[in-house]
């Protein structure tokens, strides 16, 4: 394998050079899901689950980038890093020693390692594609109030441009419009939510982010019957008008008229989870957690993207809607002679951008 070594945060990894970025690479790695890997490590530096040692399992490890990672920068963890790849493991094994950091590494099939009767408190499952093959297996291994972060890069399904995909996956409807990369994250908590359920258990989505062409989630668990019920309450569907962007959410289509107010129609999105999509306390831990007197040397271990994306959520998360509105989007339907400037908006509707898109507004005010 052509390989080089590069820095991630506090490592050096080999890492495989000059091959197409796809799942047929020797071993996987993409230098863009730095961002990815580093909120995984700012998230479990912020979160207190458990007084004894963190108990790590990266299922789907490919070179080793997050939990080694996560062994060098997060106190007090012991790590297991999985890959069935055999040359996968072999690196995982080489860039654990070059890093002093001493894990354990399985090379089996995802499902026959969560077959076995352990449990984890942080499980990370990030695979080519959809989550949802993993999902039972991996939701049966996260120890009481241990935490799950699940990447989704499916978002052709998600996002609505393969709608039966995503009937089919996620049962749940998407549609292409200007909120959908939060659609996209609200269908897969809906999904996990949902699997999880039957096991009398109950998923919270602590933190959500949508980031070059992937959805990721982070969930709590709490073992009861009750929360889980609770939790599958808050699932239902957005209602919104193609014609002239109005929009509300409904747990009960059948009590709902399709006729806007604009006499367009509105179309069903959903089901998805209609609740929060961050627990702000734990985001503002995060944004704590950045160190700025090392950023101001750009010197932060967690990359200058990273740190903007965090502190963008903590302002967005202060405004818990479902689904924003897009100034381009709002000018063309209305048929405005000018965009209006952000900031003038942000003012007039005291709204928060929004990571999901540039030209996005959270607001509650706007009334189209
Ligand atoms: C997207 S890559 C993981 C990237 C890695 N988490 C990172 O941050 O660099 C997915 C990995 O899952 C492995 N994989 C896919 N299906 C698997 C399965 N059923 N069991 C175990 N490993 C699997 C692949 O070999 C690949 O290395």
């Amino acid at each position: 394998m052509k390989s080089q070594t590069i820095q991630e945060g506090k490592i050096q990894l080999k890492v495989p050079k000059g091959y197409k970025l796809d799942s047929k690479m020797p071993v996987f790695y993409n230098p863009i899901q730095v961002l990815n890997r580093d909120i995984s490590i700012l998230l479990l530096k912020s979160i207190d689950i458990t007084e004894r040692t963190l108990r790590v399992l990266d299922l789907l490890a490919a070179s080793g980038a997050r939990g080694l990672r996560i062994k060098k920068e997060v106190k007090k963890c012991d790590v297991t890093l999985n890959d069935y790849s055999k040359e996968a493991c072999k690196l995982i094994k080489y860039n654990a020693k070059l890093n002093k950091v001493k894990v354990k590494t399985e090379c089996k099939p995802a499902n026959v390692l969560l077959s076995e009767l352990n449990t984890w408190d942080y499980i990370d499952l990030d695979p080519f594609g959809t989550p949802v093959p993993f999902l039972d297996d991996a939701i049966k291994r996260i120890s009481p109030h241990g935490i799950i972060g699940i990447t989704a890069t499916d978002t052709s399904a998600l996002c609505g441009a393969a709608v039966k995909a995503c009937l089919r996956k996620y049962g749940s409807k998407p549609l292409r419009n200007e909120f959908m990369h939060e659609t996209a994250v609200r269908i897969l908590i809906k999904k996990v939510q949902e699997v999880a359920a039957q096991y009398d258990t109950a998923l919270t989505p602590i933190f959500s982010h949508s980031s070059n062409h992937y959805v990721r989630v982070y969930f709590q668990k709490a073992n009861s019957a009750k929360k889980a019920d609770e939790i599958l309450k808050h699932h239902g569907y957005i209602l919104y008008c193609p014609k002239c962007c109005y929009r509300k959410t409904s747990t009960n289509l059948l009590s709902e008229s399709n006729k806007c107010k604009c006499n367009g129609k509105l179309e069903p999105i959903g089901p998805v989870w209609l609740g929060k999509l961050w627990d702000r306390a734990l985001v503002k831990k995060m944004v704590q957690n950045i160190n700025t007197e090392a950023e101001k040397k750009g010197k932060t271990i967690t990359s200058i993207q990273t740190n903007k994306l965090i502190r963008e959520i903590y302002e967005e998360s202060a405004i818990p809607t479902v689904g924003f509105y897009d100034i381009h989007t709002l000018a063309k339907k209305n048929k405005w002679k000018q965009v209006p400037k952000m900031q003038d908006i942000f003012n007039k509707t005291k709204g928060t951008r929004t990571h999901f898109r540039l030209t996005g507004i959270r607001t509650k005010k706007i009334n189209v």
